[in-house]
């Protein structure tokens, strides 16, 4: 058995949390948009030929922004390609995944869906293959009310209003060698802020994120964000930063610890900011959007294998395990922390391509095991992080160096008068006892503590045991005057969920 220590008081809040920290991406890639969210004659496909069971998964994620349509994808995406009469639409060679796009579901299908998912969208620009002048163009075509010619056009698409998408990516990992049209930082930094005045032009309100780089391990990386923020610091209002994880090499221990890494990521890249932001003299924080980041290394020999050229290929169609589920929770909890500076996050990927929901042709869609930490994370953890000091031990690691055994947040939503504690226990072979005090909090009740936990690490969720790993109720936690105590079983997700009567209110 392992304990830990956590103290927090009422008046320790830390920062509040921007409700698109929950966010998700669709990429034309795979079966994410054919055979995933469209499927006309699926027993659940509306008239429009989306899948009802899709949705209804996606709407109990509760996801707030969608990334569109790209990913790779969008660097040498036309986007004229994609609306007007579906049957007059081109079928193209997608590059970057090598597969046939029939455009069949455009940017104003989408649209639709979205407004069906009940969430926003955040439009990916082509800064590979094009830039300035299809960015103005698209963005009148979505968002101007009429009276010119790209709005126009839309409407004779039998768009009438305009679509007032508010987050636009200023193009995808332009900093790849494998992008279509990558580009040096001097390049894409004088590109994205020429391209971001234009849009401001249009509209000041519009919020723009450059790319920064896609992965810590980059040769550019961090210089990339210095120099590319040098040339679009007034213009832009975040930068992106990518992150994958994978266990490779079966090493639990190093892949639990990989939410270090992103930890690290953002500090460096919030670190980056501020040092031009200094060297500028500027007022203006830039803050970070996390807008891809999963696990992902379970489909990468199977995609190698694929055929090219086809509609809808099985591609990065991972099945996630439960040990996969924990290092997701994990990154949860790391974004959390640092929701000072990440103000959008988006899970990679949303439906079959690295997704928490899976399809298969005809039968129902499940939850993946990373689908419950998600869940969990986008329903009770809105509102605002308390700062917490923790006390707990740690294991030694070669890739990590000291890793400490809980990975923990504690968030509060005033309005519903609830705390929640967010916490994964990585020990393998221990308990872990977790002892909180509740400074200020009063009159603390437990609503309930959802775990998630399993005996095989390598336990997954598929079409035909679709709840292997599912959560339920532990009944490992008590909460009385002193704060709260509670067992966290060895390798386990927890919800520890409190109603306090004074959570509401300020002191
Ligand atoms: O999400 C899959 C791919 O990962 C995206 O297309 C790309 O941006 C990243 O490399």
């Amino acid at each position: 058995m392992i304990s830990a220590r956590m103290f927090l008081d009422r008046e320790f809040t830390k920062t509040p949390i921007d409700n698109r920290l929950f966010g998700s991406f669709i990429e034309h890639l795979g079966r994410a948009i054919y055979g995933g969210v469209y499927e006309p004659g699926h027993p659940s496909s509306d008239a429009e030929g989306f899948r009802g069971d899709v949705l209804e998964l996606v709407r109990e994620l509760r996801v707030p922004i969608v990334r569109y349509p790209g990913g790779n994808y969008v660097s040498a995406f036309n986007w004229e390609d994609s609306v007007g009469p579906a049957e007059k639409r081109p079928r193209r060679l997608d590059l970057a995944w090598r597969a046939v796009e029939p455009n069949t579901v455009g940017l104003n299908e989408f649209a639709r869906w979205a407004k069906k998912a009940g969430t926003e969208l955040m439009i990916a620009l082509n800064l590979g293959t094009r830039g300035l002048d299809d960015a103005r163009n698209l963005v009148e075509y979505c968002n101007h009310p009429g009276g010119s010619a790209w709005s126009d056009l839309r409407r004779s698409h039998g768009v009438k209003d305009p679509h007032g998408f508010k987050v636009w990516c200023l193009g995808n990992e332009m900093d790849g060698p494998w992008e279509v049209g990558y580009k040096s930082a001097d390049d894409y930094g004088k590109l994205a802020a020429e391209v971001g005045k234009s849009l401001k032009l249009f509209d000041p309100k519009l919020e723009l994120v450059a790319c920064g780089s896609s992965n810590s391990a980059m040769p550019t990386y961090p210089q990339w964000e210095a120099t590319v923020l040098e040339h679009c610091y007034d213009t832009v209002d975040y930068i992106s930063v990518h992150s994958y994880f994978k266990n490779h090499d079966n090493d639990l221990p190093t892949f639990l610890a990989d939410s270090l890494d992103m930890d690290r990521f953002i500090t460096t890249i919030a670190g980056t900011a501020d040092f031009v932001k200094a060297k500028k003299k500027s007022r203006k924080t830039i803050n970070l959007s996390f807008d891809e980041w999963n696990v992902w290394f379970h489909s990468r020999d199977a995609d190698a294998l694929a055929a090219p050229w086809t509609v809808g290929p099985r591609l990065l169609e991972d099945v996630y395990t439960f040990e996969d589920a924990l290092v997701v929770g994990c990154c949860l909890i790391t974004l959390l922390r640092h929701a000072d500076r990440v103000k959008v996050a988006c899970l990679a990927q949303l439906v079959n391509t690295i997704a928490p929901i899976m399809t298969d042709n005809g039968g129902p869609a499940w939850r993946q095991t990373i689908f419950y930490p998600f869940l969990h994370a986008s329903s009770f953890g809105r509102g605002e992080v308390l700062e917490t000091l923790v006390r707990c031990p740690s294991y030694e690691n070669k890739v990590h160096g000291e890793v400490p055994y809980l990975e923990s947040v504690v968030t509060r939503d005033r309005e519903a008068g609830t705390l929640t504690v967010f916490a994964v226990n990585r020990s393998a072979r221990d308990e872990l006892t977790l002892e909180a005090t509740l400074g200020g909090f009063e009159k603390c009740e437990l609503i309930e503590h959802l775990l998630l936990s399993n005996p095989d690490p390598k336990a997954a969720n598929t079409r035909d045991a679709p709840d292997r790993v599912s959560p339920r109720r532990a009944d490992s936690t008590r909460v009385d005057k002193s704060g709260l105590r509670s067992v966290l079983p060895r390798l386990s997700w927890n919800v520890i969920r409190l109603r306090c009567a004074e959570a509401g209110s300020p002191r």
